[in-house]
């Protein structure tokens, strides 16, 4: 994947073309000003010819009430024909107005020019990312699905061929086990994502216990958790009744210990708890773990679908980047809300979920 931005060269001709309109624009009114100019001395200097002919016809002797009619814009005093200043200086205002007029022109197309490119390169921006994005998705589904097969059928060549000991064996069936539950993620992941965007998610409501959905998904993935020298904590108490789709939350919770089992990869004492409370008319579940953590600000970010820290050429643990966005998509469907919290790198993950308690949505 390029680090460069493809809008870049974009960004660059706009740029220029930018400049280009703003400075043919400000040529415009500083023309227009002097056009303005022009004119006004034109005008000026033909009203004192004719000051200067009417006097000499009245030199002439030619009576003023003869000569005036041929200069309406002159006033004729006593003390001689003179230019009619309210005259000019209405003259002048209409002059300036068309100046003003053409600063506001100019610079509202100016506005509307820049706004529009800036429409246009964040539309831009957001098709390269999506295209990254999708690029990304394609080399990590195919390794995600590659390597566990990979792995299931050396490790089922090794067990039928050198038949090991007890102790070697039971390993083998352990890593064929988590192997096949990488899978089984994975493709519930790519499936359940599918349907959810196609609208084709029943939701089947129902009071749920959480503590007894949480146990199962637990029990299930502890033999690889244990193997890791992983510690699953688990305190949720009974009896909180949560509305929603058994399926669904047991996707989420697996997805939530999915992510703190590869979040604790590499740490030590590695431990993941789980709690759970009545929080309003919610029910919460809290899952935390003492792993790698995240910078604070991607807080959000990582229920974005497809997105994942890190660079994905040196891909630092295995996913394809949906796992949290099914997450928050289940959820918030069923009328809950997700959130993630960590202090920094190396300091830990929390991830809240809230469901709608049962009790409240029956009331
Ligand atoms: N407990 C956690 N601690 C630290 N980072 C986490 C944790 N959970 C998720 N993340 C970060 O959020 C990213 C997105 O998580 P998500 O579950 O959506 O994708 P994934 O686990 O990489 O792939 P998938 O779930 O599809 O197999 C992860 O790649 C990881 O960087
Ligand atoms: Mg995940």
């Amino acid at each position: 994947m390029s680090s460069a931005d493809p809008t870049r060269r974009v960004q660059l001709i706009y740029g220029f073309v930018l400049v280009l309109c703003v400075a043919q624009t400000t040529w415009w009114i500083v023309d227009q000003a002097r056009f303005t100019t022009e004119v006004r001395e034109q005008a000026e200097g033909f009203l004192r010819a004719d000051v200067q002919q009417a006097r000499q016809l009245l030199a002439a002797g030619v009576a003023p009430e003869e000569v005036a009619p041929s200069f309406p814009e002159l006033q004729f005093r006593p003390d001689g024909p003179q230019i009619d200043a309210a005259a000019l200086a209405k003259a002048e205002r209409r002059l300036r107005r068309r100046v003003v007029r053409y600063g506001w022109e100019g610079s509202f197309f100016l506005v509307v020019l820049v706004i529009g490119l800036i429409v246009l390169l964040r539309t831009l921006r957001q098709r390269a990312r999506l295209l990254r994005m999708q690029e990304n998705f394609v080399a990590a589904v195919s390794h995600e699905l590659k390597s566990p097969v990979a792995s299931i059928r050396l490790t089922a060549e090794t067990l039928s061929l050198r038949d090991p000991p007890k102790e070697r064996r039971d390993k083998l069936l352990l890593r064929i086990q988590e192997e096949t539950e990488r899978l089984e993620t994975t493709t519930t992941n790519l499936l359940e994502t599918r349907r959810l965007e196609e609208g084709g998610i029943k939701h089947d409501p129902q009071p749920l216990d959480l503590a007894e959905v949480v146990e199962r998904v637990v029990d299930s993935l502890r033999p690889s958790f244990t193997a890791c020298g992983v510690t699953i904590h688990n305190g949720l108490p009974k009896g909180l009744v949560l509305l929603g789709d058994r399926t669904e939350v047991q996707i989420v919770v697996t997805n939530l210990l999915d992510n703190a089992g590869k979040a604790l990869a590499k740490c030590d004492g590695p431990e993941v708890h789980l709690a759970g409370a009545r929080e309003g008319r919610y029910v919460k579940l809290t899952v935390s773990d003492n792993g790698v953590g995240f910078p604070t600000s991607e807080s959000s970010r990582l229920f974005v679908k497809f997105y994942r820290l890190g660079d994905e050429l040196r891909r630092t643990s295995r996913g394809v980047g949906l796992g949290l966005y099914l997450v928050r998509s289940l959820v918030e469907a069923s009328g809950g809300k997700v959130s993630a919290t960590s202090e920094g790198i190396g300091k830990g993950a929390t991830f809240q979920v809230l469901w709608p308690a049962a009790q409240e949505v029956a009331a």
